[in-house]
Formats: C-alpha cells, structure tokens, sequence
C-alpha cells in the first residue's frame, strides 16, 4: 500500500525519507527537480510519469505536491500491475508510444502540467512520446526527458554524430523556438522533416509553435509550453533611460518590433545546404561541392525491397561519389529481409535519411514518397542493386551546370554498363551498342524504343518532376518511361551523356518482379495506346506501327525468356498478351500472327516457332548487311 504523508519539506528531503516503493534517480536530478516544481507546489495539477518501475516516484510527487488533482504512471511491464497506490495515483499499463496507451491516459486526465519521460530512453521512443505527448502538456507546464546520455549510445539508437539520435532531435528545438527569426519562409515541421521525416504524421505546426524554451542539463531536457498570455515571441524593443552617449539612435527603437528579415538567398539558411557530407563528419555540404554542383543540390533516392544482397555496394557508390549529394533518402519500402539492418548501420555512420514503409507499396510510390521529403534541385535515382561510378553525378550534373536558358533541361541520362551477379563486367556501354535516337528528339522514335534508359543512369529535375506529377504509382517497370515521356510532351529537354556512369546489374530476377514488370507492362501498353491513339489527319499511326509491334516483340521475348526456363504457364499468358495486340496491327501482320498464335499456345512448338523466326531474322539481317556492302563498293 502507498505510503503518502502531506508535508511541507523540500523535494530533496522528500526524497531523502523517502521509505515506500522504490524510486530511482540520478543525484543531479534532485535539485533540478526542486527548482523546476517550485511553481506548480501548491497548484492542483495532474502530472505524467511515462516509465514508472517500482513505482517509488509516484508517491514521492505524491507527497511532494499534496494539491495534486491527479498523478498518473504509465509503463509497459505488466508487472506493475502489482503496484498499488491510494486514491489520486492512476497506473496505465501499456507501451507509451501505442494509440491505445494514449487514450487511456487522456481518459483519466486531458492534460497536464508536468509531464516526464523516464520510460526506455531509447532514440525513437523518445521523440515519439515527445511528439504525441507535448500536445497534452498544459499552457505553462514542462515536459521532462530524463536519462538522454543514453542517446550517445549506440544500442538505444545513439551515438556522438547520430543523426537520429534523441538529442539531434531535441536540438532541432532550439532552432523550432527561434523560428521568426529563420526568415526563408519555412515552417518548424518543414525543419523537424527535412531531418526526421519518419515522423512527419506527427508534427503539428500549431503545437510545435507552442514550445516556448529548451534547457538542456546532463542528461535532461525540459521543454516548456508557452503561457496563454504569453506566446513565443521576441517582442518589441523595450527601451528605457535617458543618457545615450554612445548611440543616440538606440533611444528611437523603444516599442519597435524586429525589422522582418529574408534569409532565402542565405545559402546557409537553404536547407538542401544542411544534410550531407559524406565523410559522415557533420552536416552540411562542403563549399568547394556547391561550387562543383554550380549551386545546384542534388537528393539521392534509392527505394528497397528485400535487397539486402547488394545493397551495400549500391549505398557505398553513392558515399563514393566526387560530388557529394545534398540529401541521400533510402526508403525501406516494407522489406522483410535484412536490409533495414543493413541501411541502421550504415546511417550510423554517414549521413543517410532512412524511412521506414511498413507495407510494400512499390517502388514509384516510395519514390514519390521519399522525393517529396526532399528539398534539392535535382533527383539522382539509384536503385538497390546498381552501383554508380565515382564521377556519375559529377557527370549528369555538366549539361545541369551548362544551361543559360531555352527549353528548361527535364532530364540527363548517360550510357552504361552490364554487370552480372559478382559485380563483374558482362558489357561496356549498353545504350551506344544499340542504334537509338539519344538524346530523345521526337514522340515516334520515343514510343517505338523506349526511354532505354536506367533510373540510375538519371538525374532530373525537380521542378519538371513536380510539373508532370513525378511517378504512375501503378507501375514497377516503365515508370521511368513514362515520366520521360511526360516530361518530353510537357517540353522539357533532356540531355544524353554519351560514355557509362553507371552500372546496371542484370541477374535472374525472381518470379515476383517477372510477374510485376508483366503486369505493368500490360498497364503501360493501355496508358500510350489510350495516350497516343492514331493519327490519321497527321498520317502517324501510333498504336498501329509503333506502340503493337513494339509490344509483341517484347511479349515475344519474354515468351522466348520464359521457355529457357520451362514456365509454360507463364508461356501461355504472354501468349495471350500477344493475342490481344493483334487487332492492333496492319492486316498482313494481323493475319500471320492469327495463323500462328494456336502453335504458341502449345509452348514447346511456340518456342521452336519463335527460335525459328529469330534465326531467319537473323539471316535476313545478313543479307541487309551484305547488300548493303555491295553497294558501298559500287
Ligand atoms: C528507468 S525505469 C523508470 C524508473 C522510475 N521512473 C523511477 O523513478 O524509479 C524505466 C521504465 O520504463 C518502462 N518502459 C520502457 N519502455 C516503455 C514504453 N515504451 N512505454 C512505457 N514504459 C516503458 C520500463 O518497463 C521501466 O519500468
């Protein structure tokens, strides 16, 4: 049973009696708390202790602010169940961060005038409870976080430069109580994401506003809320006396507020300026990098799904780079396998953003979501199993560097390389190997060869990506395609980089993204023919001659792809896919194929059909050749 006895001693010699259950506080507390109580003594207030153990601090509020309407406890070991206390000591059990936890506090008191969080002391939890219990505390009251040494330590999510670390987040606060003073038109949640976007659901401008100080001791932090009479502002200048001899015009400011600065063109105040440096020693990008970028700031997205094979190769390529990318956001797009292991411990140590999705929801959707998160210029797309060579966005970054106006530049892409699962070399420059129209000129050549391009052999822009609405978030292949093709038709230019700056890894992909390109595949092919219908009056027969015939060559491969591996199923359905291009076509192609589609249902004649067909192919592609060189000789 509790043990309280109104009485009139200080807090320290309340604590020093004390006999009941056991408490447990660091000595410097003591007297940190003597002072920071003294207002509220005699007040009726309720108060919130998140991490309550043995209990024993419960009872010594108890007995140390006998007015008290209301003392609550909260902790998620069920075993403090067992804890019982007299009438005005609630215990809610439960994990502090859940909804659920929340509602039963707020059922038994809406709001507080002392709220202290000695519950696990780990980064996450920290900010989190901080986040969703701030909103409680009342006009005037504190917000207590014990224990913060904890946040230089690695296992609760620490560590001296951690970016994500509870006292990084704290710190962010003392820039939230100076926010008029910023003058770049940016809100304290705009600050609070551009670090910590994870927790974006849970910032509310109007309460963020409403942290009027920030005081940090040895492992404490005590955040007070702004009176109602009394918001966070500087004021006026409040000038009083008579004698000014040594500046006269100091005496003119009495009653004056501060003069409204603007800080845009600061470039320490531009927040692409605060992320990154990849030597992992502190925020902020190098100035002779600005110069390198031409002031241009670059946001580098990777989106991962069970990638844990590769992935650090692809992180470390992005770290390697010569010119350094303002913002590097990793999206763990709701992975299953280690990689989130693997992404923690790298943005240990270098400055990375990692969210966290915890459903899978694709790859354009992840990039939307982490782009948006994002304040560069310019998007550098990297996916989790490619590697970028040092120089890649140095080099993308020229024609970038280049522009002095004309049709605004959408999108740079550069050629590439082949590389297999061991990282070895397989082809050196994909893109040149191939005769294709680079850069892309016009809509016919576009459709009929695609962007043949890689998301990480791109950097775009932001503002055409934004203009056209960045990604069809139903596709997972063609995404990057259709984007271009946006761009293209919302006239923005695009520039080619004719040597490799990137690698792209082609190895057995799994059943699952087969199934996913396939299906997107199918959505594209509807998107451009409803897009792109034919055009008699122009005499450009679109779906006819360009969009068909383009498809049932890829179909077609894939057919051919999906026999090496004896998928007759799979077979069978790109055969169908074949056969609703068909009434597409022209007449002689529609009748050919009607005539052979029943053999490619019947897969292992389809697939020597098509063997045969690319061998004639083939053949007829020599005697092209060789009559061309005979004309060449006359
Ligand atoms: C340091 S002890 C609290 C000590 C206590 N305040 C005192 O003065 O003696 C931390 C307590 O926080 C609880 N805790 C840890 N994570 C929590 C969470 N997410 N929500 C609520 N309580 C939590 C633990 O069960 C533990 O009892």
């Amino acid at each position: 049973m509790s043990s309280i006895e109104k009485t009139d001693s200080t807090f320290a010699e309340i604590f020093a009696a004390h006999t009941g259950k056991v408490s447990d506080k660091w000595q410097s507390y003591i007297p940190a708390y003597e002072s920071l109580f003294a207002e509220f003594r005699d007040k009726r207030i309720a108060l919130l202790e998140i991490g309550i153990q043995n209990g024993g601090s419960l009872e010594i509020y108890a007995n140390y602010f006998a007015n008290a309407e209301i003392i609550i406890g909260c902790d998620i070991n069920p075993k403090c169940r067992l804890l019982d206390y007299g009438p005005g000591i609630e215990v809610v059990i439960g994990n502090c961060t859940a909804d659920e936890t929340r509602r039963k506090i707020t059922a038994l008191s809406p709001s507080f005038d002392i709220i202290i969080d000695d519950g696990s002391h780990v980064s996450n939890d920290v900010i989190v409870a901080f986040l969703r219990y701030f909103s409680l505390v009342r006009p005037g009251g504190i917000y207590v976080i014990e224990d913060l040494h904890t946040s230089y330590w690695q296992q609760w999510q620490g560590g001296l430069f951690h970016k994500k670390s509870s006292i990084a987040f704290l710190k962010l606060l003392v820039d939230a109580i100076n926010s008029e003073h910023w003058g770049i038109g940016e809100s304290i949640s705009d600050l609070l994401a551009a670090e910590f976007p994870e927790y974006r659901a849970l910032f509310s401008e109007r309460v963020l506003r409403t942290i009027k100080s920030v005081n940090f001791a040895n492992s404490m932090c005590v955040i007070r809320k702004t009176g109602d009479d009394a918001p966070n502002a500087l004021g006026p200048h409040v000038v009083k006396g008579s004698e000014a001899v040594v500046e006269q015009s100091i005496k003119a400011l009495d009653g004056m507020a501060q003069i409204k600065v603007d800080e845009r063109q600061n470039p320490a105040s531009d927040f692409g300026h605060r992320t990154i440096d990849a030597s992992g020693a502190g925020a902020g990008v190098p100035d002779r990098d600005r110069q390198k970028t031409g002031n241009l700031t670059i946001a580098a997205i990777m989106p991962v799904y069970n990638g844990e094979r590769f992935l650090r190769e692809a992180i470390q390529s992005v770290l390697d780079q010569t010119v350094y990318p303002h913002e590097f956001v990793i999206v763990d797009d709701g992975s299953t396998d280690g990689s989130c292991v693997i992404i923690e411990e790298m943005s240990r140590k270098y400055p990375i953003t990692l969210i966290k999705r915890e459903k899978n929801s694709g790859q354009s959707a992840s990039r939307n979501f982490a782009i948006k998160q994002c304040k560069s210029d310019l998007i550098a797309l990297i996916d989790q199993d490619d590697r970028w060579y040092p120089n890649h966005l140095d080099g993308l970054l020229e024609p970038f560097r280049k522009f002095r106006g004309g049709l605004p530049l959408g999108w740079v892409y550069s050629d590439f390389d082949d590389i297999d699962e061991q990282g070895l070399v397989i082809a050196r420059s994909f893109i040149n190997r191939q005769t294709l129209q680079n850069p892309k000129r016009d809509l016919v050549q576009f459709l009929a060869q695609g962007a043949v391009t890689q998301p990480s052999a791109t950097l775009i822009s932001r503002a055409a990506f934004d203009a056209v609405g960045g990604f069809d978030e139903n596709l997972s292949g063609f995404e990057d395609e259709d984007l271009f093709l946006r761009m293209f038709r919302a006239n923005y230019d695009n520039a080619y980089i004719a040597h490799p700056l990137s690698q792209w890894r082609i190895y057995d992909s799994s059943y699952g993204a087969t199934y996913r390109l396939a299906k997107s595949q199918r959505y594209y092919i509807r998107k451009i023919m409803t897009q792109f219908p034919d055009d008699k009056w122009r005499g450009i027969y679109y779906v006819r001659d360009v969009i068909a015939p383009r498809f049932v060559m890829t179909w077609a491969l894939m057919y051919v792809r999906a026999g090496r591996y004896k998928n007759y199923a799979l077979m069978r359905e790109y055969a169908w896919d074949i056969w609703a291009l068909i009434p597409h076509l022209r007449i002689l192609r529609r009748i050919a194929l009607t005539i052979v589609f029943p053999i490619l249902l019947w897969p292992r004649a389809g697939d020597l059909l098509l063997k045969a067909a690319a061998k004639c192919w083939r053949w007829t592609s020599w005697i092209r050749r060789l009559k061309y060189l005979a004309t060449a000789r006359l």
